[in-house]
């Protein structure tokens, strides 16, 4: 039995696989109460006097807002640093950065490029360090997407969850490996050369044998990946990075949409829709304008019909954020 109040104390939240899948049910179901008690205006200040550094190297915004509102919530300062806040290897190594937050702060969210770094900064800095999403992984987002599926099915075990889109970034990635580990059947939908790189299906497929007991797909054939799905979850097709990359994703992409044919090919009406955001569903931003007069698109991932239907929750999950956030906070760094 897991105490998410002694369990985790000092640990850094870096990657799905350096949790159980009773740890990360843990951190989940403590997220439930954390929210519970901020509906209620129950006070639950765990971090009170805690000093919390944020680094972004690349932006954000509902893990930035989520990780502020969370630090305040539980009674702590959170201090914003951005890419050209800091020297963060580029004047000063990660290591020397790593060795100086960790004299000043007590936690420590990442956000960048390489997942080495987010490593070096646990390894060095003596407090738990939080990945807000690296290339690689994307494990906060793991625990709101979860919870989610677990609020609206009220279970995660034997749950059908397709993904469809570019099968190799770090929401596929953190996808395929943490259903796989919670017990539900994982499906990536995504053409061959944006398949998820073997050792990512090969640890996924070892989870589900040894904890999860789910039934794990990895195709290029959307009607089998869609069949029976019970969530639908699509993200951006060129991720913060890869800005050159619109045209051959679009090309390559297309077929994979998610639109009201996809949804109906379900056979399901209960399906719901997730995306992790932002997402680009109509024109209204300057890429999303951009992309209509480069490729004459209105959408790619998704359309707006069912981005803005009732079977999209993105928006409940969105708000997870900020209660999951508060829960691996609260868990590693907060006093009972
Ligand atoms: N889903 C997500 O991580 O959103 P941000 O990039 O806005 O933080
Ligand atoms: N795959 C996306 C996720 C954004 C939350 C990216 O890395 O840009």
């Amino acid at each position: 039995m897991v105490d998410v109040r002694k369990d985790f104390k000092g640990r850094s939240f870096l990657a799905e696989k350096d949790f159980t899948r009773a740890e990360m049910e843990a951190l989940i179901d403590f997220a439930v109460e954390l929210k519970a008690m901020k509906k209620a205006g129950t006070p639950h200040r765990y971090c009170e006097g805690k000093n919390v550094a944020l680094l972004f190297e690349k932006s954000s915004t509902r893990t930035r807002c989520a990780f502020v509102v969370a630090t305040i919530d539980l009674g702590g300062h959170p201090e914003y640093l951005g890419a050209n806040d800091i020297q963060l290897g580029k004047k000063e190594s990660t290591e020397d950065t790593a060795k100086v937050l960790g004299r000043f702060f007590d936690g420590i969210e990442f956000r960048g490029f390489k997942q080495s770094d987010a490593e070096t900064l646990a390894e060095f800095s003596g407090v738990p360090v939080w990945n807000g999403l690296t290339d690689q992984w994307h494990p906060t987002q793991m625990l709101a997407d979860f919870l989610t599926v677990k609020e609206h099915f009220g279970r995660l075990e034997g749950i059908t969850f397709t993904y469809c889109g570019d099968g190799r970034n770090n929401m596929a990635n953190s996808l395929l490996v943490t259903g796989a580990k919670l017990g539900l059947n994982m499906r990536i939908c995504a053409p061959e050369g944006l398949q998820p790189e073997q050792w990512v299906i090969d640890m996924a497929e070892e989870l589900a044998k040894t904890e999860g007991g789910g039934k794990l797909m990895v195709t290029s054939d959307v009607d089998a990946a869609v069949k029976d799905a019970d969530v639908i979850y699509t993200d951006v097709w060129v991720s913060m990075g890869e800005e050159d990359k619109f045209a051959e994703r679009i090309a390559l992409l297309t077929p994979y949409q998610v639109n009201s044919e996809m949804m109906a090919k379900t056979g399901k009406d209960t399906t719901i829709f997730l995306h992790c955001l932002p997402a680009f569903h109509d024109t209204e931003t300057d890429y999303g304008k951009q992309i209509e007069k480069d490729f004459g698109l209105t959408c790619m991932e998704v359309t707006d019909e069912v981005f803005r239907s009732p079977a999209s929750l993105v928006f409940d999950q969105a708000e997870n954020r900020m209660h999951t956030i508060k829960s691996v906070i609260a868990a590693t760094m907060g006093t009972f």
